[in-house]
């Protein structure tokens, strides 16, 4: 089975975690450090938190911008349910909008939604690794007040007009799960430009001020996790090349992932559409090719969330599915899997 994602770890990693262990110093060192360090000089901001996982992320972004029962989060139909299980466990209301034609949360709706419910924060998802209209949220955000908080756990190095995922918005919050483009098996960061959020994080990370969870990761992840940071630059150029030749092979059959204009778009998930979804999958699948659904759910469904119409997150939720794009795919697998996808399809043109 060609994999849907595949972590690789080279000779650095495993000399490294072996260090570790010699060193005793297992949890809160250097690696922590300059993980935060180097991820803060990535992203492009001051600060850098490491936290435990994504969904911790999001939660303590949350309650670090003040959210309490009865606050209302606006947050998009597609992701991953962690974005809004995040909202319920800060104790507030979500509320869940349209996507536009990037799978990413609909501005025109964000305005609707923003002038009825007056959240106090929005959420939006870089969703598959391609940003979302950063541009115009945060020109809402200014206008109308409230906070954004950017879930870029499929979107390490992203960009948007020369700026990177978690660098927009008020809080960036990102997830170091295995299958991520920065790997560590388990982890999450949050980063912000503003010292006074940033303080109001750091309550929420360490013991003293409040109650608090230990949500700290270990030597070892860290390490990983530097590691794998420093190759990310190539290893999404690879992942942009490789999807770039799905997508001059796939035009015409399948819709193919667009990408914003000014975006730099990361390829977490090459997601294409297509009318006959399940049986491609079935399809592929049976020739070895491990395709899957990004979601199969849309977040309101899940937890039955007061929601706007969603016409458009309906109609991609029943076409959408991804397809393996890992930089460590051969050449060989490349076209195996580009040709199989063709040959699925005997009717040629998508009806959209
Ligand atoms: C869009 C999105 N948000 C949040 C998360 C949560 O991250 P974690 O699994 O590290 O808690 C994930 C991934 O797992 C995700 O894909």
């Amino acid at each position: 089975m060609i994999r849907i994602v595949e972590p690789v770890f080279g000779e650095e990693e495993k000399r490294a975690v072996l260090e570790i262990i010699e060193s005793h110093q297992i949890t809160r060192g250097r690696w922590t450090k300059t993980f935060e360090e180097e991820f803060a000089r990535f992203v492009g901001v001051e600060h850098c938190f490491t936290v435990c996982s994504g969904t911790t992320a999001l939660f303590i972004a949350l309650k670090a911008l003040g959210v309490d029962r009865g606050d209302r989060v606006v947050v998009p139909a597609m992701s991953f349910m962690a974005t809004i299980d995040a909202v319920y466990l800060a104790s507030a209301d979500p509320l869940v909008i349209d996507v536009d034609e990037f799978y990413t949360m609909d501005l025109n709706q964000l305005e609707d939604a923003v002038r009825r419910y007056r959240p106090k924060v929005v959420i939006p998802v870089h969703l598959y690794g391609g940003m979302a209209d950063m541009e115009g949220i945060m020109f809402l955000a200014d206008k109308y007040g409230f906070y954004v908080v950017e879930d870029s756990a499929q979107a390490h190095g992203a960009e948007l007009k020369g700026r990177k995922a978690g660098a927009w918005g008020h809080v960036g919050a990102f997830s170091f799960y295995a299958s991520k483009n920065v790997p560590m098996g388990e982890g999450g960061a949050l980063t912000t430009g503003d010292g006074k959020i940033a303080k109001r994080i750091r309550s929420w990370i360490d013991f003293g001020d409040q109650p608090a969870f230990n949500v700290r990761i270990t030597e070892f992840q860290a390490a990983i996790g530097t590691l794998q940071l420093r190759k990310l630059p190539h290893r999404n150029e690879r992942r942009r090349e490789i999807a770039t030749r799905y997508s001059a092979a796939m035009e015409g059959s399948f819709a193919v992932p667009p990408e914003r204009e000014g975006s730099y778009h990361v390829y977490h998930l090459y997601t294409l559409r297509h009318p006959e979804r399940d049986r491609i999958v079935d399809e592929l699948k049976k020739r070895g090719i491990d395709a899957r659904v990004y979601y199969t759910y849309l977040l309101h469904e899940l937890r039955g969330a007061d929601h706007l119409p969603t016409p458009t997150a309906e109609k991609f939720r029943r076409e959408v599915f991804s397809i393996p794009v890992h930089p460590h795919l051969t050449e060989d697998q490349i076209e195996y899997i580009a040709e199989s996808l063709v040959s699925t399809v005997s009717s040629g043109k998508i009806v959209s």
